[in-house]
């Protein structure tokens, strides 16, 4: 989802000459193919937009979640550190457990509570073990047009709505929704920024899943559809989730980088292109993905 907005960015600017990687490319488990990849495109920077992201399976599959997010992460620092390129890591607000009320800045100790977010921080170590030249980005709540979009939050929502007009939504986890257009345009902003280590990096604001289920039928105009608010508990999912991971842009604010949209308005934004692509798609002038859309 992340990956083909960041590469839908780069190819808009001239000046950039960007090259896409995917698992048919580089898996990133593979260190020849890493190592091969990075020798024969010799990149100045490497975005790691690449990952095992379904936290519930995680929990069941560690030993392949730990393989992408933690092995295959060093990997790709390795080369990078040998190659002398440099790293820009994604990474999750579920590397912290939750139990602040406050937002975590990016000097908060991370304490992850499931596998996902253990094996990610593992990934965020090895970036700042093995380089020098790192940027590790954590980011929360994503949601995009990108890739197989389908499977995000907006459009599951979208879609259990045809069937059911009474949905039960958490109310107890706060976090901040991103969205892939602002965060790969700051991640673009961020690869000529000379400072390294932790930036945090979320569209602004904060909401529980019952709240942003409840603007997303607001903007649908979907009022035939009730939400009922749910503790975490009454929701069974196999691994545990931060009650509270609103990010701190403290860092990526200090050093002179614009501040991304209230995530309403990129919501407001979302629905926009989505509807576009799909008027442009019924009289056959979209391509299959909505990618094919211009970016903003
Ligand atoms: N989604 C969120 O809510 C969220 C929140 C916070 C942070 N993040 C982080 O943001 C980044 C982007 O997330 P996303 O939602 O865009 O993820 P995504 O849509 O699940 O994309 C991950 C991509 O990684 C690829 N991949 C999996 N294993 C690989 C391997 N061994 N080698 C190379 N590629 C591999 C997947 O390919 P296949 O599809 O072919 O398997 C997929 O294209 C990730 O680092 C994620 O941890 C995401």
């Amino acid at each position: 989802m992340l990956g083909s907005e960041v590469m839908r960015q780069l190819s808009a600017d001239r000046q950039i000459n960007a090259v896409a990687a995917t698992i048919k490319t580089m898996d990133v488990t593979n260190l020849e193919q890493v190592r091969d990849f990075l020798q024969r495109e010799r990149p100045t920077h490497v975005i790691h937009c690449a990952a095992y992201t379904q936290v519930d399976s995680a929990e069941k599959e560690a030993l392949t979640a730990y393989k992408v997010n933690a092995d295959g992460t060093k990997n790709l620092a390795f080369f990078c550190r040998e190659q002398d390129v440099e790293l820009i890591y994604l990474s999750t607000d579920y590397v912290f457990s939750g139990g602040k009320k406050s937002p975590y800045l990016e000097t908060d100790r991370p304490d992850p509570i499931n596998v996902y977010g253990m094996t990610k921080l593992l990934g965020e170590t090895y970036c700042q073990v093995l380089l020098e030249r790192h940027k590790v980005v954590r980011t929360s709540w994503l949601n995009g047009l990108g890739g197989d979009y389908t499977r995000n939050f907006i459009e599951t929502m979208m879609r259990v709505s045809e069937t059911r007009s009474t949905l039960s939504l958490v109310n107890d986890q706060i976090g901040r929704p991103t969205f892939t257009f602002d965060l790969a345009r700051a991640l673009v902003t961020l690869l000529d920024a000379n400072s390294y280590g932790v930036f945090h990096v979320t569209n602004s604001g904060q909401c529980s899943w019952f709240e942003l289920a409840s603007e997303i039928f607001k903007l649908a105009g979907r009022n035939d559809i009730t939400l009922r608010p749910i503790l975490s508990e009454q929701f069974r999912s196999a691994a545990r989730r931060p009650h509270y991971s609103v990010l701190a842009n403290t860092r990526f604010e200090q050093i002179g980088l614009e501040p991304l949209p209230h995530w309403k308005d990129s919501l407001k934004e979302y629905f926009r292109r989505r509807s576009l692509y799909q008027s442009l798609r019924e009289k056959r002038l979209a391509g299959p993905s909505p990618h094919s859309l211009p970016a903003r």
